[in-house]
C-alpha cells in the first residue's frame, strides 16, 4: 500500500496504533503522556523534521504538510489522528477531520479549557509560535471554553465575565529546546524579554502552547513567579485520547502487546539523539526515515 492510500476502516480495530505527529520531536512530549495514561496503546510517531519548523510557515503549507502525513499514517492503519503539534491543531485541524476516515485530536482545546478553569483573575496567557498566534485559534477556544464554565455556573464564573487573552509568540523558544539550553543565562533573557508584558498584565495561568515548551518549563516559571500557574496539554490531550478511543469502541483489549514505531523525514539518528529529553528520559530506537517526496509521487 502506498503512503496515499487510505486504509480500509475493515483494516482498523483496538488493537490497531494510534498516529501522532509533530513538526519534529516537540510532540514526544504529548507522546509520553500518551505512554502514560495508555499503557496498553500501540504508537506509531511521525516527527517532520526534514521540513520544520512549521512554527514560520503559511497557513496553506501548514495544511499541505499535515495532509501528506495524515495519508502517510493511514496507510500504516492507525486507528487514531493525534496532532500532537501546535501550528499543525491550529491551521490543519478543521482540514484533517473533514478527510480523515480516523477520530483526529488536536492539542488547543485541552489546554485552553485547563487554563479557563483554573484562572483565578480571568488574566491568561498564551505562548506559542508565530503560525500558532496569528490563526487566532487559541484566543477563540479560551473565550469558548469561558463562555462553556460561565454557562455551567461554574465557581470561577464571575472572572472569567471580564476575560483578557493575552498571546505572545515566542520564536526563539524551540530551537533553545532543541539546544538543549532549558536553563541558561542566554533562555532566561530571552524568557525575560518574551513574557514582560504578560508579567506587567497579571497574567496568573500561562498556557505552553507549543509542544516544544514543556523542556523549558523552569525558566519559563522562574519568570514569571510562583503566582502564575503553567499548563502543559500533554496530560490533558493523553485524557482527550483515552475519551474519543473510548467513545469509539477502539481501546485496545489487551490481547497483543504494544508497540512503538518511530518515522523522521530526517536523519533517524540525529531523532533518536534529540528525542530523550523530549521524552522524559527512554530513547527511541529503529526510527525509520521517511522520504516526504514520496508523499508527493505515490
Ligand atoms: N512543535 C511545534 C508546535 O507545537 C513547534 C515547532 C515548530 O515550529 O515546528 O507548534
Amino acid at each position: 500500500m502506498t503512503h496515499n492510500e487510505i486504509s480500509s476502516l475493515a483494516d482498523i480495530n483496538r488493537t490497531s496504533p494510534i498516529g501522532i505527529f509533530d513538526s519534529g520531536i516537540g510532540g514526544l512530549t504529548v507522546l509520553k503522556e500518551i505512554w502514560h495514561t495508555l499503557p496498553g496503546e500501540s504508537t506509531i510517531y511521525f516527527g517532520d523534521n526534514g521540513r520544520q519548523p512549521y512554527g514560520s510557515k503559511s497557513h496553506d503549507t501548514i495544511v499541505k504538510y499535515s495532509t501528506e502525513i495524515m495519508r502517510f499514517l493511514e496507510s500504516k492503519h492507525v486507528k487514531m489522528i493525534v496532532i500532537a503539534c501546535n501550528s499543525a491543531s491550529s491551521h490543519a485541524y478543521e482540514t484533517l477531520c473533514r478527510i480523515s476516515k480516523v477520530p483526529v485530536v488536536e492539542v488547543i482545546t485541552p489546554g485552553a479549557r485547563q487554563a479557563a478553569k483554573r484562572t483565578r483573575n480571568g488574566k491568561i496567557g498564551i505562548i506559542a509560535t508565530r503560525a500558532t498566534v496569528t490563526s487566532g485559534v487559541y484566543n477563540s477556544a479560551v473565550v469558548q471554553a469561558a463562555k462553556n464554565l460561565i454557562n455551567d455556573e461554574s465557581p470561577n464564573s464571575e472572572v472569567l465575565r471580564s476575560l483578557e487573552v493575552r498571546e505572545v509568540a515566542c520564536p526563539l523558544f524551540a530551537s533553545l529546546a532543541e539546544e538543549g539550553w532549558w536553563d541558561t543565562p542566554v533562555t532566561r533573557m530571552v524568557a525575560e524579554t518574551y513574557l514582560q508584558t504578560l508579567i506587567e498584565s497579571g497574567t496568573d495561568t500561562l498556557v505552553l502552547g507549543c509542544t516544544h515548551y514543556p523542556l523549558l518549563r523552569d525558566v519559563i516559571s522562574g519568570v514569571m513567579g510562583e503566582n502564575t500557574l503553567l499548563i502543559d496539554s500533554g496530560s490533558s490531550v493523553a485524557e482527550k485520547v483515552r475519551d474519543v478511543l473510548d467513545k469509539n469502541h477502539l481501546m485496545n483489549d489487551g490481547s497483543t502487546l504494544p508497540t512503538y514505531q518511530f518515522y523522521t523525514s530526517d536523519d533517524p539518528h540525529m531523532f533518536e539523539n534529540m528525542a530523550t529529553p523530549f521524552l522524559g528520559g527512554g530513547r527511541p530506537s529503529g526510527t525509520c526515515y521517511v522520504s516526504t517526496d514520496s508523499f508527493r509521487e505515490e
